[in-house]
């Protein structure tokens, strides 16, 4: 069979590579792809949200399933016209992607089914927002309620700071249309997790448990980034953790959505704050994350290409299971200086051989191209660097010593990615 992977980050060379390794797949193309896809999949040139360009390629290449990485085309409806041509895609609809797409209809679809979330307030209009925010008792968040490249939400202190925050959304229009409302929410504290699942819209396949690193630098400093490391697996989702998401969170949401005449197909991602043994739900994505797909699909030791045909065909998945490796994995981001701010690209890249000869580790590339013989960087991630071990602490040491095997001019990358894990212990899911 042949299959096309829509995106070009990190997380779109790990799903290319997985696919790549299955048996029921003949071939593998990726739009658009970057320098390291180029390996494991035909790279061809249409943006991931040029839908028509993307269809006409999948009809004249009898392209058998198509997986959408990034969370664009959905809320752009590209499940919607593949389902018009009849054609498969592994990815949700634009009615259930507006779960992304919206942070206003997220948050009420939780309130109305009884799931776990910071207390909140949406407005449309920036002085209603400020009032709230004057009488409000709490430190808040301030969220532009549309897609904002993950820059959309601000975690305040203090009141100064969160009129500031509105004014930039509300006034300034920092994030364009994205920012016609906001959603203002209570500040909560507690552990982050990521929990993404597989569903069909009835039945939830859980994936393994894994953690993000949302800050640039060390400790948690500095500014949000899409994700500069991960782990898998996370060890505060233990199984009481593990349960309530099940139960209170992912079955009440695709329960819910289905009342609505939404039936959801693809990965789901709960993003988490874990405070005390209870899971809120900071937001949904309606993908795989970046950099989560690395540890988790380097962890995943069934073929995943099954279940997507399966979802994107409308079939059940009540009867199919995942098997996870028991080594935990990591992942170190290694991004370009200035990044998430401005940085400077086509960088060269050397030490990629070198770093994959360390056994378990695969290299994945995000923002990277082909440039003549060479690979150089195109964008603010760079690389995943990733590693499974017999326990954290060697996936750790191997990650780190691939990464110091790698340079490129204005390389960095966080130090302390995994540690939190190794103070936590072992995590089980
Ligand atoms: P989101 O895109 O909604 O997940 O928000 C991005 C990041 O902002 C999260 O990973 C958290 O670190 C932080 N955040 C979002 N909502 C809250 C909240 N209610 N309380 C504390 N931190 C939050
Ligand atoms: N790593 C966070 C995300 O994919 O949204």
């Amino acid at each position: 069979m042949k299959v096309l992977v829509i995106g070009s980050g990190g997380r779109e060379h790990t799903l290319c590579w997985k696919i790549a390794k299955s048996p029921l797949v003949d071939e593998v193309f990726c739009a658009p792809g970057n320098g390291g896809i180029l390996e494991d999949a035909t790279c061809i040139d249409i943006a991931p949200t040029d839908i028509k360009s993307i269809i006409s390629f999948v009809k004249d290449n009898h392209i058998e399933l198509s997986v959408v990485g990034p969370e664009a085309p959905l809320v752009d409806g590209i499940a919607d016209a593949f389902s018009k041509e009849h054609l498969k895609i592994f990815g949700p609809d634009r009615m259930a992607a507006a779960l992304e797409g919206s942070k206003s209809f997220a948050k009420i679809l939780m309130k109305k089914n009884n799931i776990p979330t910071a207390s909140f307030e949406i407005f449309g209009d920036p002085d209603e927002a400020k009032a709230f925010v004057h009488d409000a008792l709490f430190p808040v968040v301030i969220k532009a309620d549309g897609l904002a490249a993950g820059k959309g939400v601000i975690v305040t202190s203090h009141k100064e700071e969160a009129y500031g925050a509105i004014d930039k959304i509300m006034v300034q229009r920092a994030f364009d249309s994205a920012g016609d409302k906001v959603v203002v929410e209570k500040r909560l504290t507690g552990e982050e997790a990521s929990f993404i699942a597989i569903t069909d819209g009835k039945d939830i396949l859980p994936m393994a448990s894994s953690q993000d690193h949302k800050r640039a630098y060390d400790n948690d400093e500095g500014p949000n980034t899409g994700g500069m490391g991960a782990y898998s697996p996370a060890p505060m989702v233990d199984t009481e953790v593990y349960d309530k998401v099940m139960d209170k969170v992912l079955y009440p949401l695709i329960t819910g959505l289905r009342k609505r005449g939404i039936i959801y197909r693809g990965f789901i991602y709960a993003g988490l704050m874990i405070t005390g043994k209870t899971p809120y739900v900071l937001e949904f994505n309606v993908r795989m994350g970046d950099p989560e797909a690395q540890p988790l699909l380097m962890r995943l030791k069934d073929d995943i290409v099954p279940i997507m045909v399966e979802v994107a065909g409308g079939g059940s998945i009540k009867n199919m299971s995942f098997k996870w490796d028991s080594s935990p994995s990591v992942c170190v981001v290694m991004a370009s200086k200035g990044y998430p701010g401005h940085y400077e690209k086509g960088k060269t890249i050397s030490g990629i051989d070198a770093a994959e000869r360390i056994q378990g580790v695969k290299v994945f590339h995000a923002g990277t191209k082909r440039h003549s013989d060479s690979i150089v960087t195109s964008g603010g991630r760079v690389l995943g660097v990733t590693a499974l071990g017999r326990d954290i602490k060697d996936a750790i040491e191997k990650a780190y010593k691939a990464a110091s095997r790698i340079s490129f001019d204005g390389a960095f990358y966080r130090k302390d990615i995994g540690k939190k894990f190794a103070r936590g212990g072992r995590g089980n899911l």
